[in-house]
């Protein structure tokens, strides 16, 4: 097996990657690998914005009082303060690394109101925010002589002895062979797992695999059932899904049925504008009452010219669906959307493994809770990413790296179609088993596929080697895996987790932490 060195290692290249690798940068030596292009990511697609206060009349404890309420009791009250406080800071880092947030002609943020906001607060690009700060990030980190990119290559598994990270084992497609890199410190930061779910807004790169890599290494993971469904992204029959951004309502589009009669107002006062949890389960429940495919987006009232300036890819993929948006509604439904847990942090980043940091969606820094705030991801993965990279100051000069090489199983490069059979029977199984709405006996139905699911790929690779496409299935198994026994374990509702068998919240809220025995593709 190849080896290499370095003294920071990061895995992944969206905001949280990126925006650590460029903090390390200033100290340290860097490498970062990403599994595909490296602009490819969750963030490349981000819609909304990034949630910061910047509106006189607001103030940063509105914005924690939202993130509060939103995370259904299991927030941790720090980190959300920490996110909130520092989210100014962050928001004119970027804009000072020439990130082109819309202004209006005062030169302040436009700021744009999503659910469950109280305040408009929500800084953007006009409504591909995601890819204006990932373009600018990934233009700064690859001009930067401290930082080595490794695109192409994928993270399989942590190298750990003694409860301590020492680098990881990975897949270098240039190289056509495993790679062991020694790190002094490893930064998990390998985004979602969107592609669990049949229906997701995710790029096909979110199978979970450091959810699956961290289960394997035995990190501390949390609040793995509480997945989001992000409400209204467009009905297109056989397309790749689309979202349609919550900050179209916060711009005054309602929700209809078919009929075009508003019905948010029967479930929350904050109608078409309340969380994410409420107005997708709202949806599901209209559905199933009316027998209809979709629910509609109003926005026929907008004056043309509005959206074509503060959306225009809504606007365009819109006409390119055949919608004439002054005569149509837009037709909407649920879709899987983000991970609210993760890897367990504290508010430096540091997981349950030593040397081993997580940050951005990978990670459960207790932000979010039970239910994520809309455009407090992106502003979770700059703050961590900036904390972690402080703390990793600190520990540089503490740890010496590893020159233990490590054995591994040998590569399979065969196709195997069965696996794409696989991956869909799974997505299949999660939508309808472990989706918006859960029963027991379904969860425990699911589990029983799943473990057997996992027992077959084990013993599949073991036999006949490693391959990405495996092991991206493997992840996304242990992925489900994780959601499943969450969402079994916590016998209430809460937050984006709803159990029709258990429909109220139980006394007192709970985090569900898992562990699983340490499992590797090497050995010493
Ligand atoms: P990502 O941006 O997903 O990056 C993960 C990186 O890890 C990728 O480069 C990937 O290739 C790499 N990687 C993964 N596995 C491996 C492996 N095995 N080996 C090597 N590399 C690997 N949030 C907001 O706050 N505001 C919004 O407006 C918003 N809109 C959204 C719209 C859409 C359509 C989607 C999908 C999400 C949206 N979100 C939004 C959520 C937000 O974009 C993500 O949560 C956030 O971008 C995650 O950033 P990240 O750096 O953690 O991960
Ligand atoms: C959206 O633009 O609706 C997505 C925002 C988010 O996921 O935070």
């Amino acid at each position: 097996m190849k080896q290499q060195e370095t003294e920071v290692l990061v895995i992944g290249s969206g905001i949280a990657g990126l925006f650590y690798a460029l903090h390390c940068a200033r100290f340290a030596k860097v490498t970062l690998i990403t599994k595909g292009t490296v602009g490819e990511s969750n963030t490349m697609y981000a819609q909304g914005g990034i949630a910061a206060v910047f509106d006189q009349a607001d103030a940063v404890e509105n914005h924690v009082r939202d993130t509060l309420v939103a995370g259904d009791g299991l927030c941790e009250e720090k980190a959300v303060q920490l996110i909130a406080q520092n989210a100014q800071q962050a928001i004119l880092e970027l804009d000072s690394l020439h990130v082109k947030f819309d202004k209006k002609e005062s030169g302040t943020f436009d700021l744009h109101r999503e659910g469950g906001h109280s305040h408009a607060r929500v800084v953007h690009a006009t409504d591909a925010t995601g890819k204006e700060v990932e373009t600018t990030l990934v233009s700064q980190v690859c001009s930067n002589a401290n930082i080595t990119i490794l695109e192409n290559c994928f993270a399989v598994d942590f190298c750990v002895t003694d409860n301590q990270c020492c680098g990881v084992i990975a897949i270098h497609d240039k190289e056509k062979e495993p790679l062991q890199i020694h790190a002094k410190v490893v930064m998990l930061a390998s985004g979602g797992a969107g592609q669990v779910y049949q229906l997701n807004t995710n790029p096909a790169i979110a199978t979970g695999d450091g959810f699956g890599m961290a289960y394997r290494a035995g990190a501390a993971m949390a609040n793995m059932e509480f997945v989001q469904f992000h409400p209204t992204t467009l009905y297109e029959y056989g397309q790749q899904v689309f979202l349609i951004t919550e900050a179209l309502r916060g711009f005054g589009a309602e929700l209809k049925n078919m009929q075009g009669e508003t019905f948010m107002e029967k479930y929350h006062p904050m109608k078409s504008l309340a969380p994410r949890d409420i107005v997708s389960r709202a949806i599901v429940n209209e559905l199933a009452k009316s027998g209809e495919p979709c629910v509609y987006l109003d926005i026929r009232n907008f004056d043309t010219h509005d959206i074509q300036t503060h959306f225009p890819n809504i606007y365009q993929r819109c006409v390119q669906a055949g919608l004439d948006l002054k005569k149509d509604m837009i037709p909407v439904v649920p879709a899987a959307h983000y991970m609210c847990g993760g890897v367990v942090t504290d508010l430096n980043g540091r997981s349950s493994i030593k040397n081993l940091y997580a940050c951005g969606e990978v990670s459960c820094t207790g932000v979010h809770g039970a239910n994520r705030l809309a455009s407090n991801s992106l502003l979770e993965g700059l703050v961590f990413a900036e904390t972690a990279a402080a703390d990793t100051k600190t520990l540089l000069g503490q740890v010496p790296i590893s020159s233990k090489s490590l054995n591994f199983l040998h590569l399979n490069e065969e196709e195997d179609s069965e696996l794409n059979r696989q991956k869909k029977h799974l997505q299949e199984l999660m939508w309808k088993y472990a989706g918006i709405i859960r029963t027991g006996k379904e969860l425990n139905d699911c589990l029983k596929e799943l473990k057997q699911m996992q027992r077959e790929l084990h013993s599949k690779i073991s036999l006949m080697g490693i391959s990405i496409a495996a092991l991206e299935l493997l992840n996304l198994v242990e992925t489900s895996l994780l959601i499943v026994q969450g969402a079994l374990q916590r016998e209430e509702s809460r937050g984006c987790h709803y159990r029709s068998d258990f429909p109220v919240h139980a006394d007192s809220p709970k985090m569900i932490t898992q562990y699983s025995d340490r499992i590797f593709f090497h050995n010493e």
